[in-house]
Formats: C-alpha cells, sequence, structure tokens
C-alpha cells in the first residue's frame, strides 16, 4: 500500500503589501528586501481572515462531498492559534460539513507542526487504509512594525489530503528529526508577536539542516543524486538559499546541480509572494514547485526539510506518482496578482487591527464580502464563523 498527499489546497488573504513601498517607508534600500531576503509582496488579514478562515477556505478549495464523508481525522498545525483550549480543527470540522465521527485536533511546534501532522496522518492509515485525514497548515505570521522581521511577515493555509493510493505523492519511509532546546524564536501566551534572536535563528536553521542532512544519508544511504528537487522551509527564500548550497554536492554532474538550483527558484515563486506562512510555508514551496517546474516526471524524489525554532527540524522524501499535474492548478500565480494591493498605513490599520469587545463580550465585524469563509462576529466571546455567500 502507498500513502501520500492526495491532494493540495492553498488559500491567502486578499490584500497584499508591496516591499517596495514597505522599504520606502521604512528608509530601507528595496533591494536589501528583493535582493537580500528574496521578498516581492506579502499576504496581509484582516480581523475577519484568521487561521480558523483561511485553513477552511484552503481545504473547501480541494474537497469533494464524498471526501467530506469519507475524511475521518482533521488536524490543523498552528503557531497563531485562536484559543488556548478549542483546536481550529473543530471549527474548520464544522465549516467544511466533515461527517461527526472524525477525530479533530491542533498541534503546535513552531514552523514545523505540519509536519508531525503528516507523519500522524501517514500511522493512521497505515492502520485504517480506508480513512481520508485532512491535514492543514495555517498561521498568520505578525512580527509587528519596524522589526527585523517585518518585511517576511505573511498570511496564509495550505490543506493536505493524506490517503492510500495518493494521486500527488507517494511518502517514503525515511524520516529523520531532530529536536535541540534552543531560544531562537518564541512567543509567550502574554505577547501577540514573537521574540526572536533573528541572526542567531538564521544559525539554528542551517546547522539543523547539515547536521540533519548527515545523518539522513548516513541513515538511508541516499546522496543529493538521488532527487530531482529539495523544499525548504521558506522563512524568507534567501535563508533556503543558503540551505541549498551549503548541502549541494559539488562533485554532482553540472546538469544535475543546474536542475536543482532551476527547481528551487521554482519553489520560491510562491512564498516571494506571500510572505512567511510558518507551518505552511515548506508545503508552498512544495506547491510552487510542483506547479511551476517543468523537469519533474513520476517517480522523481522530493526532500523535504522542515524546520520549527524551538527548535525541530525533519528531513524525509517523498515520490511523483503518474498524472500529479492533474492534481494541481495552473492559474495560482496570477491569482495572487489580483490581491488588493494596501498602502504602508492601511498596512498597519489592518494587520494589527484588535477586535474591541464591549463589556459582554460582544464584537461584530464586516467588510468581509471577498472572503470565503470569514469571522462574522465574537458573541459572548464565543468566535462565530460564517461561509460568506457570493452573489452570482
Ligand atoms: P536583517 O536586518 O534583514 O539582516 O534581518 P541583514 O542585515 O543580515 O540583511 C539580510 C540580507 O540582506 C543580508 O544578506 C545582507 O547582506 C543583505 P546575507 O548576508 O544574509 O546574504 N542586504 C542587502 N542586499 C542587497 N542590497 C542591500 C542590502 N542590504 C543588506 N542594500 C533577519 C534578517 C533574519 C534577522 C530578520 O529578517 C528576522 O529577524 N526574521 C525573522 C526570523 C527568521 O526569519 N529567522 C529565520 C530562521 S528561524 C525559522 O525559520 C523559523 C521561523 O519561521 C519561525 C517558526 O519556526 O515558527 C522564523
Amino acid at each position: 500500500m502507498t500513502i501520500g498527499i492526495d491532494k493540495i489546497g492553498f488559500a491567502t488573504s486578499q490584500y497584499v503589501l508591496k516591499l517596495q513601498d514597505l522599504a520606502e517607508a521604512r528608509g530601507i534600500d528595496p533591494e536589501k528586501l528583493s535582493k537580500g531576503l528574496l521578498l516581492k509582496e506579502l499576504s496581509i488579514a484582516p480581523l475577519t481572515e484568521d487561521i480558523v478562515t483561511l485553513a477552511a477556505s484552503a481545504s473547501d478549495s480541494i474537497l469533494t462531498e464524498q471526501e467530506r464523508q469519507e475524511i475521518d481525522m482533521v488536524i490543523v498545525a498552528t503557531e497563531s492559534g485562536i484559543d488556548q483550549s478549542k483546536a481550529a480543527a473543530v471549527f474548520v470540522h464544522g465549516l467544511l460539513g466533515i461527517q461527526p465521527f472524525a477525530r479533530s485536533f491542533e498541534i503546535k511546534e513552531a514552523c514545523y507542526g505540519a509536519t508531525a501532522a503528516l507523519h500522524y496522518a501517514k500511522l493512521h492509515v497505515e492502520n485504517s487504509p480506508e480513512s481520508k485525514v485532512l491535514v492543514i497548515a495555517s498561521d498568520i505570521a505578525k512580527y509587528g512594525m519596524n522589526t527585523p522581521g517585518e518585511p517576511t511577515q505573511g498570511a496564509g493555509a495550505i490543506a493536505m489530503l493524506i490517503s492510500k493510493d495518493p494521486r500527488i505523492l507517494i511518502f517514503n519511509e525515511d524520516n529523520v528529526a531532530q529536536t535541540r532546546d534552543v531560544m531562537d524564536f518564541w512567543r509567550p501566551n502574554y505577547s501577540t508577536t514573537p521574540y526572536v534572536n533573528g541572526l542567531y535563528s538564521t544559525q539554528q536553521y542551517l546547522d539543523s539542516l547539515k547536521t540533519t542532512w548527515l545523518e539522513y544519508q548516513k541513515r538511508y544511504q541516499l546522496t543529493l543524486d538521488d532527487f530531482a528537487a529539495v523544499c525548504f522551509h521558506l522563512p524568507y527564500p534567501k535563508l533556503a538559499l543558503k540551505g541549498l548550497k551549503k548541502i549541494m554536492d559539488k562533485s554532482l554532474p553540472q546538469e544535475q546541480q543546474d536542475q536543482l538550483k532551476e527547481n528551487f527558484e521554482k519553489s520560491i515563486l510562491y512564498s516571494q509572494k506571500v510572505g512567511n506562512i510558518y507551518t505552511g510555508s515548506l508545503f508552498l514551496g512544495l506547491l510552487s514547485l510542483l506547479e511551476n517546474s517543468d523537469n519533474l516526471k513520476a517517480g522523481d524524489k522530493i526532500a523535504l526539510f522542515s524546520y520549527g525554532s524551538g527548535a525541530v527540524a525533519e528531513i524525509f522524501s517523498a515520490s511523483l506518482v503518474p498524472g500529479y499535474e492533474k492534481q494541481l492548478s495552473q492559474t495560482r500565480l496570477e491569482e495572487l496578482d489580483q490581491r488588493q494591493a494596501l498602502s504602508v498605513e492601511e498596512y498597519e490599520h489592518i494587520f494589527f487591527a484588535e477586535a474591541e469587545l464591549d463589556a459582554e463580550g460582544n464584537a461584530s465585524f464586516s467588510g468581509y464580502e471577498d472572503q470565503n469563509f470569514a469571522l462574522a462576529e465574537i458573541a459572548e466571546h464565543q468566535r462565530k464563523y460564517i461561509k460568506v455567500e457570493k452573489s452570482s
């Protein structure tokens, strides 16, 4: 039996901030962002678009009615949770109309969470082959105004349907994880934005990559030669490029090195326009690769490097299934270009707005007509989500 990714969906917010505008407003050389970080734009989410609505939207875009009856587990991986107790997955389960006899829960370890969720989903399908598991990575990355991380913010969700006989990628049995207790990036419960040791975090990312990759090669007798592409966690694409250079095997034929570099370029196209979406970033890179590379074929192996601050890293691989391209979109870049551009003032107002509750814990919201799902109100401290009806 093969198990893997049967479908992948993506959702982001309707607003975009151009980094050229942010650079001008902050008095930074725009090339520092476009060349130094390899970023162009960031998705900006309003108050009515949170990890639940993004997760529901990414999933709704791929699921049939039958699949909603077959899914028996919904996992949302996130580090921007909206409640300390109730899992975002429970809201998402309801919004999507998934059959009731399902297990729904949230999982967290910074940007690594979705990788753990995929592994758990795989084990579940191994035990219960008719099951389908919906794994969603949904996050809003908010560092705050005038912080070093500001140009690397973002918002988005990736939904992956995990099943037997998958139509996109088959998981290989080759995971290697590494945990190290470090304080490179963390967000205490009392803070809406993370604390970041920026330079240290990049060193931890790169060192986790190097050491996990060495262990992976040792355990599975695999080298870069075995892979058509490597996807990386993308806090910002330039760091992943450094990662690729770190593990590049200079003894590989030039043609193969070129293919890996070309595929890397394809894997960063979406992130360059969306920013960091934390848990979903690695899989947004994978989606970008699959939808934009013209040199991949069935059977090709793709290596994935997951990194979550704190820190947990993992390397694993998956193999392409014949006909995988039929499950993908050809219009994603055009759709991203349809987002509404915000001025820096609008971004500051919209992205950092907080719900203003009355004494009973009520607030109602508007302006979500263009969203698929929305946080419509908070009533007595309960978040009320709706599917937005579209007038035809
Ligand atoms: P910074 O202030 O942009 O740092 O902050 P910098 O001064 O080192 O500049 C960045 C690059 O721009 C450098 O290139 C400069 O040379 C270049 P590099 O030396 O690295 O190749 N540069 C220019 N290039 C062209 N023209 C210019 C110019 N000026 C400078 N004029 C920092 C960078 C990472 C610290 C900041 O963005 C930050 O704090 N980000 C947030 C933390 C982060 O993303 N860390 C990444 C690793 S941790 C991780 O991946 C986990 C995470 O996703 C969270 C989670 O797991 O939940 C973050």
